[in-house]
């Protein structure tokens, strides 16, 4: 992945109404997430042209093999406040799941961008504004926006089996 830490989201695919939509497969991440009380699902995204300029964000992720959809909080970002490498990791906490995901395919939906990525001087910080953000999340999210997301997962999953 390279750095597109400013760059404006590409809206062209498929993002329509949203703020953004990133597809991808789940990988490994540096495994400090689920320390910190936010285990994240890390997303090498298809399209590097899909991924939006570097911030927290309001969304739904959806398991495209299981066909389920989860309110989600959304990083993208080099994670400043561990390390000064350049690449942009797009790592999502959804708020109703425990699992390791290595392997599956994702779509985010992002709904809104709740702020910047911070360099943080504690990681205590760190966590406090995460909290911070899962509850403007919880309070972004919409049964609309639900509704929305799963007709554009039905639609993908049944152009992939036709
Ligand atoms: C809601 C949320 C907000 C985040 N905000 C920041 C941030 O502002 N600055 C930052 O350096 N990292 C931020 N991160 C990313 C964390 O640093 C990252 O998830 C953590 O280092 C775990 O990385 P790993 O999944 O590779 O183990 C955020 C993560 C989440 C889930």
């Amino acid at each position: 992945m390279s750095n597109r830490n400013e760059t404006p989201a590409d809206t062209s695919h498929g993002a329509e109404g949203w703020r953004g939509k990133v597809t991808g497969t789940v990988v490994p991440g540096a495994g400090r997430g689920r320390v910190l009380g936010f285990p994240t699902a890390n997303v090498a995204p298809d399209s590097l042209a899909a991924v939006p300029e570097s911030g927290v964000y309001s969304g739904w992720m959806a398991r495209m093999g299981a066909g389920t959809l989860h309110p989600a909080t959304v990083s993208v970002g080099t994670n400043p406040t561990f390390t000064d490498e350049t690449v942009v990791h797009v790592e999502v906490y959804c708020h109703d799941l425990d699992e390791q995901l290595y392997g599956e395919r994702v779509a985010v939906w992002l709904v809104s961008r709740i702020r910047p990525t911070v360099k943080f001087s504690t990681v205590e910080d760190l966590v406090n504004a995460a909290v911070r953000d899962v509850e403007i999340t919880r309070a972004t999210l919409t049964d609309e926006q639900r509704t929305r997301a799963m007709a554009e997962l039905r639609a993908c999953s049944s152009q992939h089996t036709q």
